[in-house]
């Protein structure tokens, strides 16, 4: 399965409301919100506020809150009561990652596991039984419409190839970072199940026509 999940990060923050509506009206059903704290990352985002505020006008959609933040474990449950269905820490963040996987988890919500491009993939390899999702970073966290980085996607069959070793075939591998029309197929050839993408979708005039362009592009790897 490999699905489009486009990123809130490039919505036009003015007008969040149309935004949610442009978003519906693409046949997008995952959408991946980008949660910045400007420590962990040199960028701040939105809160969890703004996740309760679209919730309600998405039912049915999977919100995929990616938390880029110093300490994740304190926003696991007001994250959790705004709404979102999987929350990604960062394997690199100062908390500690079994109780941040734990407390996801006690919530009934999926959990999720990322490494920046600098970190082996190695290192989440002993996370894979807690885990429902791992989020391969394609580029640097902390800005949209940045390039992708290849030596980030060769992570991902050594990933593939790891969880299938342990056991775990369900495990989803997101990939986040610079997909586009010219590298989203080969993203999905290589094994990814989820391409968030927020330049490519929210950032073109016609989310509608870019969102099914990149869904048709990795539809083949549907398998
Ligand atoms: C980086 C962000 C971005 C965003 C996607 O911290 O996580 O990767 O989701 O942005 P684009 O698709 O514009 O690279
Ligand atoms: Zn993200």
């Amino acid at each position: 399965m490999s699905i489009i999940a486009p990123s809130l990060l490039a919505a036009d923050f003015l007008n969040i409301g149309g935004e949610a509506k442009r978003f519906a009206d693409c046949g997008a059903k995952t959408l991946h919100l980008d949660i910045m704290d400007g420590q962990f990352v040199p960028n701040m985002t939105f809160g969890w506020n703004l996740v309760s505020d679209i919730r309600p006008l998405l039912p049915g959609v999977t919100f995929d809150v990616h938390l880029m933040v110093k300490d994740p474990l304190v926003m696991i449950d007001p994250f959790c009561d705004a709404g979102a269905d999987m929350i990604t820490i960062h394997a690199e963040s100062d908390s500690d990652i079994s109780e941040c996987l734990d407390a996801i988890e006690r919530r009934g919500v999926r959990a999720g596991i990322s490494i920046k491009p600098g970190t082996p993939v190695e290192s989440v390899y002993r996370w894979l039984p807690w885990v429902s999702l791992v989020l391969v970073m394609t580029v640097e966290p902390g800005f949209g419409g940045q390039v992708l980085m290849q030596s980030c996607v060769d992570k991902i069959p050594l990933l593939r190839a790891e969880a299938e070793r342990q056991g775990r075939q369900s495990l989803l591998i997101s990939v986040d970072g610079g997909v586009n029309e010219e590298n989203c197929a080969d993203v999905a050839a290589a094994g990814a199940n989820i391409l968030v993408a927020g330049s490519a979708v929210f950032g073109q005039q016609d989310m509608t026509a870019a969102f099914r362009s990149l869904s048709d592009k990795v539809a083949p790897f549907n398998n």
